[in-house]
């Protein structure tokens, strides 16, 4: 990456900057060399009902994988994330809402007012049977009572479990029989880019495969006609008017869980991260003040949904609890048009930004002049999250947005660490397009040899990113299934935390995600198992069989390839390619839904009927020069009808 240019902190960054590039080297050193020490001290950041006395207890050595942070302290999250600021911040905005159409006004609901949005609806829980301990599923559109509901649940100790409301009705009920759920909150409607999902009712398909027991609360976001059944639906307004203004806080453990969240793995159906309070509560709040560099008053921005665990760490817990205002964004980059990003940091005079670079490179697409005439000055930081950013796009967020004044974060991290993990700071690390440098503090990560899982000790090194020693945010099992917790991160490289990332060290160590190396693939910075989308197309009654891989995608930075073998007597046409697609977005939603599908009458197998996907990866890419051995395929010739095939798809 010889081409990239290196851009140098600058005067005007060091300055404002929390941390500089001295402070940095000290206070990491001190991270690793005496981590006790170090988060006794950073621990301080939360009010603490019960200090906690033990700071760190883990184990990393397989399979008895167990980790604790500050085991013996007990908080309450939504307390440190709102009552601790009502003296001093009671009137300063919490949350400003920007609705999906911008001739809605924006809303701007101080800490006071939170306090008592979310005592209600905490009482409404209760009232409706919650209690410490419960799960509640969270099917919301990005409308402040999603923020309301996380906190109630955190209030009362309930865990909550958000599913992005772009999931289908199957997903959702897969979610809900897995935590065993006693209530799902949803909206009437879900607007989004001028359009609405029927939330309520997806919910209603939903419940059809849950338990009885379910109830559930719907917001009135729209004020359409919903379908409502007596004795399991109730209105929240209609709620709200029966209970009680007040509602302390649930002295929690500091290990006690505070919510799970789907996510797709390499194998099989989705595991449920479970995050516990303390430690991921330390962990967010310390990473969104450092790496945004987030001074009070400053108006900051992430621009991700909470159904995902951006949306968590970095609209909600790690803000609030820093008492910053946050700005929450119903609608979509672009939608009126491709300038409303910039229209909304404008209109709000953002102070730090952060998106994916997904949505950078589509609106680098529309070209500049949706950006010209919008007055960005506000800004001071940006940020991006999700995949790894190609320096051009890298350059444009700079130059055309940044104009050339402001550092531009890239935080690496993942659903299961909580936070950022690899990530510059301000005023303190000299930035390279498309590389999220070095590790925040308490963060050992290393890079070993992908085949022996050996350590590769020089500075310049390529292989899979590994970490060697747990942080605070770090997930804490997966809901259920402690032993898949076990196989899927500290199994293969053992004494290790595996990422799934392939990386690169260079000779700076500044580290360069090079991007998943199992069966993962990353489509608009969302995550997608291909086991999951094989496993949707494969319930189709003409499938016989499917692959799935990932390949380049100019926007989406992978684009979901799906190879597909037809049932005998069926026939490839454009209509069953799109009776496949529509299939596929029932059964896991819009999200995955196939870029491209090919009617594959074989797949490249070996002789014991694995399935080579290696190949099918590489035809994928258009690298057919690069197959590698295919002489122990059962049948090599498959591979160049398969190359025939996928030129003329494209
Ligand atoms: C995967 C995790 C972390 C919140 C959003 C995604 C990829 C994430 C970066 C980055 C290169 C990145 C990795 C990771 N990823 N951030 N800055 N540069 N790749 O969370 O859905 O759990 O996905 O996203 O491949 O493993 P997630």
């Amino acid at each position: 990456m010889s081409d990239v240019q290196l851009h140098p902190v600058q005067d005007a960054w060091k300055e404002r900057a929390l941390i500089d590039k001295a402070q940095y080297d000290e206070m990491y050193k001190r991270s690793i060399d005496d981590p006790e020490g170090f988060w006794k001290e950073h621990m301080q950041r939360l009010d603490w009902i019960k200090e906690p006395t033990r700071i760190k207890a883990v184990n990393f050595e397989y399979p008895d994988i167990s980790i604790k942070w500050f085991e013996d302290g007990e908080l309450n999250v939504s307390a440190n994330c709102i009552d601790r600021h009502l003296k001093d911040k009671g009137e300063q905005t919490a949350i400003i809402w920007e609705a999906d159409s911008p001739d809605d006004e924006a809303q701007h609901i101080s800490y006071q007012q939170l306090h008592a949005h979310v005592c209600k609806f905490a009482n409404v829980l209760k009232e409706m049977g919650v209690s410490k301990g419960d799960r509640v599923v969270i099917y919301l559109p990005m409308i402040p009572q999603a923020a309301y509901a996380m906190l109630a649940c955190a209030r009362i100790g309930a865990v909550h479990s958000i599913v992005f409301a772009g999931f289908s009705p199957d997903a959702l009920a897969d979610r809900i029989n897995d935590c065993d759920a006693k209530v799902l909150i949803t909206a009437d409607h879900a607007p989004r880019g001028g359009k609405k999902t029927p939330l309520k009712a997806n919910a209603d398909k939903a419940l059809k495969k849950c338990g009885d027991d379910v109830k559930c609360l719907t917001v009135k976001r729209v004020g359409d006609d919903v379908d409502m059944q007596d004795g399991r639906d109730f209105w929240l307004h209609e709620m709200e008017e029966t209970v009680g203004n007040d509602c302390d806080p649930v002295a929690m453990n500091a290990e006690d869980p505070l919510f799970i969240l789907y996510t797709s793995g390499s194998t099989g159906k989705p595991k449920g991260v479970v995050h516990t309070s303390g430690g991921y509560l330390v962990w967010t709040s310390m990473t969104h003040e450092l790496v945004f560099d987030y001074h009070p008053g400053d108006i900051y921005w992430c621009g991700a949904d909470i159904g995902w665990v951006t949306g968590h760490s970095y609209i909600v817990y790690g803000p609030l609890a820093n008492g910053a205002t946050t700005l929450m964004f119903e609608g979509v980059p672009t939608y009126p048009d491709a300038s409303r990003f910039w229209k909304v940091i404008e209109k709000h005079k953002v102070n730090q930004f952060y998106t994916a670079p997904t949505a950078i490179r589509a609106l680098m697409g529309k070209g500049d002049s949706f950006v010209e005439g919008h007055d960005l000055s506000s800004l001071k930081v940006l940020g991006t999250v999700g995949e790894p950013i190609n320096p051009e796009a890298w350059e444009w967020y700079f130059h055309k947005i940044g104009k050339g004044k402001t550092p531009i974060v890239d935080t690496w991290w993942q659903t299961e660490t909580g936070g950022h993990l690899i990530t510059p700071l301000p005023g303190a690390t000299d930035l390279k397009p498309g590389s999220a440098t070095n590790p925040f503090f308490g963060v050992k990560p290393v890079m070993l040899e992908a085949e022996s899982g050996k350590v590769i000790e020089a500075t310049e090194a390529e292989g899979v990113l590994a970490i060697a020693d747990s942080w605070p945010g770090q997930m804490r099992t997966v809901y259920g299934d402690h032993e898949r917790f076990a196989n899927t991160y500290f199994q293969q490289y053992q004494g290790y935390y595996f990422s799934g990332d392939g990386a690169r060290r260079d000779a700076d160590g500044y580290y360069w995600i090079t991007g998943r190396v199992d069966d993962v693939i990353n489509v608009s910075g969302h995550r997608m198992g291909t086991a999951e989308v094989e496993s949707a197309l494969v319930s189709h009654p003409k499938v016989s069989e499917a692959a799935v891989v990932g390949y380049p995608h100019d926007v989406k930075g992978q684009g979901i390839y799906c190879y597909v073998t037809l049932m005998a007597g069926e026939e490839p046409s454009e209509e069953l390619r799109n009776e496949l697609r529509n299939h596929v977005r029932e059964e896991i939603g819009p999200i995955a839904s196939p870029d491209l599908i090919q009617f594959a009458p074989g797949l490249p197998k070996t002789r014991s009927g694995k399935i080579m996907r290696r190949i099918l990866r590489k035809i994928a890419e258009d690298q057919y020069d690069s197959l590698g051995d295919t002489s122990t395929l059962a049948e090599p010739e498959v591979v160049d009808d398969l190359i025939v095939n996928h030129k003329d798809l494209k």
